[in-house]
C-alpha cells in the first residue's frame, strides 16, 4: 500500500515536471519563460542563456582558436531523431565517437545531440540575437566534457557542457544537406515519437558556418537552465529554404499544438564578458606581431582572396 502511494506520488511529480513548461507566458498558467524560475530555480540565475550579442562590446581573446573536429565527417554513426514535445533532437545512438577540441575549450568535449529552435514566422526563432536582430532558426550542437561519463553527470556541472550554436537564414534554394532530416520529420510529427535516420555526416551540416565566433559562459536555454555551458555562437549563418523551415513548423508539441516559437527570450548579461575569435587574429593580422613577418602573409591572403 505504501509502495503504491510512493509510486503514485513520484509518477505525479514526473508528469507535472514534464508538462510544466512551455514558451508562452500567459495569465492562465505559469508555464512561460517568465515563470520558469518558479519550478526551476536555476532559470532565475545571473548567467543565463541566450543573450543578445552586441558587436560593439565584444573583446578579442587571444586564448581562443579554431576548433578541431574529430569524426564529424564519419557516416558510421547511428542517429535518432526524436520529437520530445519541445524540439526535435538528433541524438547519437551508436557508432564513432564525435569529439571537439581546440576552440579555447579546457579539454575535449564529446558530441551528444543537436536540436533546433525556430519561429512561427521568419521574423524570429533564433535564441541568440545579434545587435537585437533575430534569425529564423538556430541549431545547437550539445557536447559533454570528456571529464564526465554521461550527459546526466555533466549537465549541471560548471563547464560540463560545450554547445555550438549556428543561426539559419532563409535561402531560395533548398539546403540538400538537410534533406534526410526533413524527410524523417514527417514520421515524428507527434510528441514522443522517434525515427532512425540514414547515414548523415554532421560536418556537412555546419561546414559553411565554421569560422569566426563569440564565446561566453551561460546556461541551458530550457529548464532546468543549469549554468553549465561554454557557449560558442558562430557568425556565419547556415541556410534552409522556406519549405524546409515549414517542415519543422508542422511538428506538434507536447500539447498537440503546432511546435512553433520554441525559443527563449534573451537574458541579461549581468557581469559577463563576451569574447570574440576571428580568423584574422590567428593569421597575425590583428595581433601585436604585425611587422615584417606579418606583411608578406597578409599580402598572400589578399592575393588569394582576389
Ligand atoms: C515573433 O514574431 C511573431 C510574428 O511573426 C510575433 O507575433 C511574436 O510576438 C514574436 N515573438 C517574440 C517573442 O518576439
Ligand atoms: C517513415 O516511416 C515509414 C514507416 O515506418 C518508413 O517506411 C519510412 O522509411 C520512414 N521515412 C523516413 C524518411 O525515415
Ligand atoms: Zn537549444
Amino acid at each position: 500500500m505504501e509502495m503504491f502511494y510512493l509510486i503514485a506520488i513520484f509518477g505525479l511529480i514526473a508528469v507535472a515536471q514534464a508538462a510544466d513548461w512551455g514558451y508562452i507566458d500567459s495569465e492562465e498558467n505559469d508555464e512561460g519563460p517568465e515563470s520558469w524560475s518558479v519550478n526551476f530555480e536555476a532559470c532565475g540565475g545571473k548567467s543565463q542563456s541566450p543573450i543578445d550579442i552586441v558587436s560593439a562590446d565584444l573583446e578579442i581573446d587571444d586564448s581562443l582558436s579554431a576548433f578541431s573536429f574529430q569524426s564529424y565527417s564519419s557516416e558510421s554513426v547511428e542517429l535518432k531523431l526524436t520529437n520530445n514535445g519541445h524540439t526535435v533532437n538528433i541524438g547519437l545512438v551508436s557508432g564513432d565517437q564525435l569529439m571537439i577540441s581546440g576552440g579555447g575549450l579546457p579539454e575535449s568535449f564529446l558530441f551528444e545531440q543537436f536540436h533546433l529552435h525556430w519561429g512561427e514566422s521568419n521574423a524570429n526563432g533564433s535564441e541568440h540575437t545579434v545587435n537585437g536582430k533575430s534569425y529564423p532558426a538556430e541549431v545547437h550542437l550539445v557536447h559533454r566534457s570528456s571529464k564526465y561519463r554521461t550527459l546526466g553527470d555533466a549537465v549541471d556541472q560548471p563547464e560540463g557542457l560545450a554547445v555550438l550554436g549556428f543561426f539559419f537564414e532563409i535561402s531560395e534554394e533548398e539546403n540538400e544537406v538537410l534533406t534526410p532530416l526533413i524527410d524523417a520529420l514527417a514520421n515524428v510529427t507527434e510528441a514522443e515519437s522517434s525515427q532512425l535516420i540514414p547515414a548523415f555526416a554532421i560536418e556537412s551540416l555546419i561546414a559553411d558556418g565554421l569560422g569566426d565566433y563569440v564565446r561566453y559562459s551561460g546556461s541551458l536555454t530550457t529548464p532546468g537552465c543549469f549554468e553549465s555551458v561554454i557557449w560558442t555562437v558562430f557568425d556565419t549563418p547556415l541556410k534552409m529554404s522556406d519549405s524546409q523551415i515549414e517542415a519543422f513548423r508542422s511538428l506538434e508539441d507536447v500539447k498537440s499544438e503546432p511546435m512553433v516559437g520554441n525559443f527563449r527570450p534573451v537574458q541579461n548579461l549581468n557581469e559577463r564578458k563576451v569574447k570574440r575569435y576571428s580568423n584574422d587574429q590567428a593569421s597575425g593580422a590583428s595581433g601585436y606581431s604585425v611587422g615584417l613577418f606579418a606583411l608578406p602573409l597578409t599580402m598572400i591572403v589578399a592575393t588569394l582572396k582576389m
